[in-house]
């Protein structure tokens, strides 16, 4: 939610930081801002898209060499002009962009207001601007860090600031707590961002902010410790990241480019880590741990949305083959509900990010239990991958469309890998069963390419589909979470609403909604429980309702049952989450784009929630 930007060096900062924000607009895209400093301090701000500020700006006054940068995810006041970021606090002193809540604003606000300052945002970032601004106006001894410091030591909550001072203008402060934070570091230059994506084109040494790290930048220097005074010792990171990954790469969306990556990132996850001779699954980042994880008398996965969807494929998979009890937990449940939770459990998170709020509290409340807590990650360098025990990267490369599509199957390829070696470890998984599903997992990126061809016939799909106002999509057992995973889609970046239901529920109450304009899409490849869900098909016919399918190739009983058809080469039913889902992402993609929508910028949504 929320990205930050920032520039000192000797470019001109207005395009690094307009680029950059261009990049993180995946984190919000409620409005834009950006403060340069170029002996006066020039405060640009905009409601709506990066663009619009950008074509804003270049009419304006737009040198200087330092500079800061935002683009919004709203959580306190309307997206507009007025609380656009960055904010100046009321005597012009600081210019501040935060990514985060500060959650105590009101109580400073009214502290502030009763020492005479008028706020003209409705946002807690403007109280953050007129605190620092309130403390380094009481001493001249204080500068402008030591405010910045003191002030966040009044904040609750969660920031990622990026804070210029117009008194000390050769310097940025930037802090952290609970919002990422990346400090690149250049020739004679410094950036600053959210993530890795706008630094990799200038620099690919990179500091990681951790929490409650204060970092002041000059052009010649950059000094870090933490708010609280320790001394904090400098870890340099190298990025691993290819340009060409932030581009669309000939396709007219990032959302669509992803999701016909997925036979190369499906490679890419389980590349060197399911040797092709069957005979073992490595995990690199789980060896030190594994055999603690052998042990584990219960598994907790927690995650959010789509990630949240792949832990139940991955409670289904543990539970059959490696026969270990399970529970898959939302993340933002329960960081609050007080579960039970011991240091004999594993508790896996699971986030595309890595900075998901929600999640990340969860992971300090396992800790804090004493549990072992591992991480299934796509970002290198996030929160999550450095504050779990161990975990392992899915390896799907930047997902930038805000819909998760590489991301989920790259997660359910390693909780795939993850239970069949567990599952061996513990005996409870025969030869044959391992071999076969090592092979089936194999071959999943060939079957995937497959059914990417059948594109022209999806779309087709949903043009006939596309002004549904409802849709249903059923599953069962593995594929009941792709059912939840197919109306998610649907409904977040198409705004139709879409429920995913067990097949076997449907009758227990959502087969209310069943008429002839309700599209019910129904996940049925030839499986165990294809009888069932036959009858589940049968039961919405005789109401009138439309069926699509999702079918194996060459199912002649469903081809004539129901009203549309997709088809998928056979597989495994463990498996076949990875690509069943392909279908109903596409489906997803033509029926939002035939209505108009921003595919890849879905109204309300963004890529990173890095607030409850
Ligand atoms: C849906 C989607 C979200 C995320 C959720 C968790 O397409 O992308 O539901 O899955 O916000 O995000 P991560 O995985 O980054 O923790």
């Amino acid at each position: 939610m929320c990205g930050i930007v920032g520039y000192i060096g000797n470019k001109e900062a207005f395009f690094v930081i307009i680029k950059g924000l261009k990049l993180l607009e995946y984190r919000g895209y409620d409005s834009a801002g950006v403060a340069l400093q170029n002996g006066t301090l020039e405060v640009y701000k905009k409601k709506g898209k990066v663009a619009e500020l950008e074509a804003f700006v270049m009419e304006q006054k737009h040198d200087g060499a330092i500079g800061i940068g935002h683009t919004r995810w709203a959580t306190h006041g309307e997206p507009n002009d007025m609380n656009a970021h960055p904010h100046t606090s009321m005597h012009g002193l600081f210019t501040i962009v935060h990514n985060g809540i500060i959650e105590n604003y009101a109580k400073l606000k009214t502290d502030l207001t009763e020492q005479g300052y008028v706020f003209s945002s409705q946002t807690d970032t403007e109280v953050l601007a007129n605190l620092i601004e309130f403390i380094y106006r009481q001493d001249e001894a204080i500068n402008a860090e030591m405010a910045v410091q003191l002030a966040l030591s009044k904040v609750v909550g969660a920031y990622g600031i990026a804070v210029l001072c117009s008194a000390e203008n050769d310097k940025m402060i930037v802090a952290r707590k609970g919002s990422p934070l990346v400090v690149g570091l250049g020739n004679g230059e410094y950036f600053v961002a959210s993530d890795a994506s706008p630094i990799i084109e200038f620099t690919n040494q990179v500091v990681y902010l951790n929490d409650e790290d204060i970092a002041v930048i000059k052009r010649d220097s950059f000094t870090l410790k933490n708010v609280r005074n320790t001394p904090v010792s400098l870890k340099i990171s190298h990025l691993n990241l290819e340009i060409g990954e932030l581009e669309k790469g000939g396709f007219e969306h990032f959302m669509l480019k992803e999701i016909h990556e997925q036979p190369r990132t499906i490679e890419e996850t389980f590349r060197g880590r399911l040797r092709s001779d069957e005979s073992e699954i490595v995990l690199g980042g789980l060896i030190n741990i594994f055999p603690k994880i052998v042990k584990a008398e219960r598994i907790i996965i927690i995650g959010c949305g789509t990630s949240w969807h792949a832990a139940l494929i991955g409670e289904y998979l543990l539970e059959e083959y490696a026969q270990i009890p399970v529970e898959v937990e939302y993340a933002s449940e329960f960081r609050y509900r007080k579960p039970v939770i011991r240091p004999t459990d594993v508790v896996i998170l699971i986030s595309q990010s890595g900075e998901t709020a929600d999640t990340l509290a969860a992971l300090h409340l396992a800790k804090e239990k004493g549990a072992t807590v591992l991480g299934i990650c796509n970002v290198v360098g996030s929160t999550l991958a450095r504050e779990t025990d161990a975990g392992v990267f899915t390896h799907a490369g930047v997902e930038i469309g805000v819909a998760s599509t590489k991301a989920f199957t790259a997660q359910v390829t390693v909780l795939t890998m993850f239970a069949l070696k567990l599952a061996r470890e513990r005996k409870t998984i025969s030869a044959e069963d391992y071999s076969l599903l090592v092979r089936e997992l194999s071959q999943i990126p060939e079957k995937g390419r497959l059914i990417l061809q059948s594109n022209d016939k999806i779309k087709a799909i949903a043009e006939k589909y596309k002004d549904a106002v409802n849709a249903l999509y059923l599953g069962r057992g593995y594929l009941f979470p792709v059912a939840l995973e197919g109306a998610l889609k649907l409904k977040e970046i198409s705004y139709i609403h879409a429920e995913g239901y067990a097949a076997g529920e449907m009758k227990h109450g959502p087969i209310a909604l069943v008429d002839d304009n309700l599209p019910v899409i129904v996940v049925a490849p030839q499986d165990d429980y294809y009888e069932k869900i036959v009858s589940n098909i049968q039961e919405v016919k005789a109401r009138r309702g439309n069926v699509i399918a999702i079918v194996t190739e060459g199912d002649k009983v469903l081809k004539e049952m129901v009203t549309d058809f997709i088809e998928i080469p056979a597989s495994h039913p463990a498996v076949a989450p990875l690509l069943t889902v392909i279908p109903l992402q596409l489906l997803a993609y033509h029926i939002a784009l035939m209505k108009g929508c921003n595919v890849d910028q879905p109204r309300n949504l963004a890529k990173s929630v890095t607030v409850e």
